[in-house]
């Protein structure tokens, strides 16, 4: 399971990669405004290039910001011409629910690589897991395993039908996609929430959580790590002073 940093904020990004827990990165709209993005578009490809330059190989998705299809196939293609491990991020449908699919059919049978996001359903994930096949295979130089990812939204799901939810719809997913043998479709679970969350969707056989940088560092502690990690240091300065004593 490959965990990605859910943030546009470059010493948080490098943090993480000196754990050795990055493999790559996700943003979005909201997530560049948190993180003090500022410029519109220019200002998010700018901060893509940096992220995509810092983690290179490892993938980077940043997110249209138009709801309008000839403007996020232009935000698409400029966004692949940035650097080749940017995933471009499309949302499902737009705020009125029409389909966004003909356009990821169309971006991936170009050969650009899509993050279908927003999703709350296993429905949802498997057209958006149809479409990509799709383009995938109108595209005779597409490289098997292409890093496409379709993102569903587990904090989402949690909010208004419960966690067990969330769970649910992601192990499907994930059997769904395995039974039929699709290629080159990886899972991310989004918005997570919580260290608890991180527990149980990592066993649903996703194949990426995106996890925000506040809860990576909580998920670091536990009950009682801390106080654990004092009792050995003070008892290990007891045992120095004894042999101290002793000379
Ligand atoms: C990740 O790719 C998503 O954009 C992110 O996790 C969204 O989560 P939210 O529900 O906090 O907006």
């Amino acid at each position: 399971m490959k965990i990605f940093i859910d943030s546009a904020d470059i010493n948080e990004i490098k943090k993480y990669l000196s754990w050795g827990i990055c493999d790559g990165v996700t943003t979005n709209p909201t997530i560049c405004l948190k993180c003090g993005v500022t410029g519109g578009i220019e200002g998010i490809k700018k901060r893509t290039i940096e992220i995509a330059k810092l983690i290179e190989p490892r993938p980077v998705s940043a997110e249209v910001t138009s709801e309008e299809p000839k403007e996020i196939l232009k935000q698409a293609r400029e966004y692949a011409q940035l650097a080749e491990n940017i995933a471009v991020k499309v949302t499902i449908t737009d705020g009125e629910g029409n389909s966004f699919l003909p356009i990821i059919r169309k971006l991936v049978s170009e050969g650009i690589k899509v993050n279908v996001t927003a999703m709350t359903t296993f429905n949802q994930a498997a057209l958006a897991a149809k479409a990509i096949d799709a383009g995938l295979k109108e595209n005779p130089n597409a490289k098997i395993p292409v890093p496409n990812f379709i993102s569903i939204f587990g904090g989402r799901i949690s909010e208004e039908q419960g966690v067990e939810q969330a769970f649910k719809v992601l192990k499907n997913i994930r059997y769904w996609l395995d039974f039929h043998k699709f290629k080159g479709i990886e899972v991310i679970v989004g918005s997570i929430r919580t260290p608890e969350n991180v527990e149980l969707w990592a066993r649903t056989g996703a194949h990426i959580l995106t996890i925000p940088p506040e809860i990576i560092a909580k998920s670091l502690l536990g009950a009682r790590t801390k106080e654990t990690v004092v009792q050995f240091i003070d008892d290990a300065k007891k045992s120095m002073e004894e042999i101290e004593k002793q000379q």
